[in-house]
């Protein structure tokens, strides 16, 4: 088979265990190769297939998407994905409430009895190591896991897109300097970009929020150990002016304890872009957010030329298209490829 992205260790539960192809777990599983790969295959999706177009490159999988947290766009875009490409799709309206899991089945469980009828499982849960647990060969049997975010864990195929549009934009990553600004204590969609964007050189990361909100140690000491050069900023006005992506994030509400609620809703006012400050920004910068975007990005900003998270969002059919067909169809990626080489 081939192998699109390869080996990566992690520790969970005081042991080093292995992330191996096809799951798609964290955002550092990916080198450097795999991300040029993906970018180039996605880019040839895109101008391939589009509203009113399927292939049928994935004829005979079905894709489940398990989908335990609430989600409008990662949900739609897997099921896009797969339905272009021909699969069939499953989507089990709230696994969280209507499943087994209300009777007390574990994840586990769960997973191995889906790994016997499906050829991908598509998880989001509110667990930060839910996928890595999925992914364990005893419980998937070897079924790919995609992890479509897990608890403040990781969002890995959101930092591809995210990638992807940066990528397409500035035609590199190299060098950048990129603002990442909101709930960075609880939100996984920074963690997995700060952990991808760590692949490149000279790439300069501004953590932006108040010290309630601001990035774990875990994610600025891998940062520092791979001689990334970060900084933490409490307020966007220090930064806006020279950064070339100003990546936002909402507050994570639904994450946060009861005794820091009032101190976050606090904070999450403190950094919010409105049409001056979009103004004020680099002509050729952008800005950027996973969406939902709650009152972080005041709704002047869209027609801003710099606003590009509606067409972030739209990558994210793509880059999953991409996964999907490196996973289930690994000759027709060949292909693709060696055709527009
Ligand atoms: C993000 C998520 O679920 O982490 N949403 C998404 O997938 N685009 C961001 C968020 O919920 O804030």
């Amino acid at each position: 088979m081939v192998k699109y992205w390869g080996k990566d260790n992690v520790v969970w539960q005081d042991k080093m265990v292995e992330i191996d192809f096809p799951h798609v777990i964290h955002a550092q599983q990916f080198s450097l190769d795999d991300l040029e790969k993906l970018f180039m295959l996605t880019a040839i999706l895109k101008q391939q297939i589009g509203k009113g177009k399927k292939k049928d490159w994935l004829n005979g999988n079905i894709v489940l998407n398990l989908i335990y947290e609430p989600s409008t766009r990662t949900m739609t875009s897997f099921s896009v994905a797969g339905l272009r490409l021909g699969a069939d799709v499953i989507t089990p309206a709230d696994p969280a409430k209507l499943s087994s899991v209300i009777k007390g089945e574990t994840l586990e469980d769960s997973i191995r009895i889906y790994a016997d009828k499906v050829d991908v499982i598509i998880l989001r849960h509110k667990d930060d190591d839910s996928a890595l647990r999925a992914s364990r060969s005893r419980f998937c049997q070897g079924v790919p896991i995609i992890n479509a975010g897990a608890g403040k864990g990781q969002h890995p195929t959101q930092s591809l897109l995210d990638y992807f549009t940066i990528r397409e934009r500035f035609g590199r990553i190299e060098g950048l300097i990129v603002a990442i600004c909101g709930d960075l204590k609880h939100g996984r969609t920074s963690r997995s970009l700060a952990y991808l964007l760590s692949k490149y050189k000279g790439v300069e990361i501004y953590f932006v929020a108040p010290q309630v909100a601001q990035m774990s140690p875990d994610v600025l000491d891998y940062l520092t150990s791979h001689n990334v050069k970060w900084h933490q900023s409490e307020t966007l006005k220090e930064v806006i002016s020279f950064v070339d992506v100003c990546y936002m994030t909402r507050f994570q509400t639904e994450r946060e304890d009861p005794e820091e609620k009032e101190i976050m809703a606090h904070a999450s006012m403190v950094n919010v872009i409105d049409e001056q400050l979009a103004e004020s920004m680099k002509d050729d910068a952008i800005i950027m957010h996973p969406l939902p975007r709650i009152h972080e990005i005041k709704w002047g900003v869209d027609k801003n030329k710099r606003s590009v998270y509606f067409l972030q969002a739209l990558n994210g059919d793509y880059i999953r298209m991409a996964l999907l067909l490196c996973i289930l169809n690994p000759d027709k990626v060949e292909k693709l490829l060696a055709s527009a080489a």
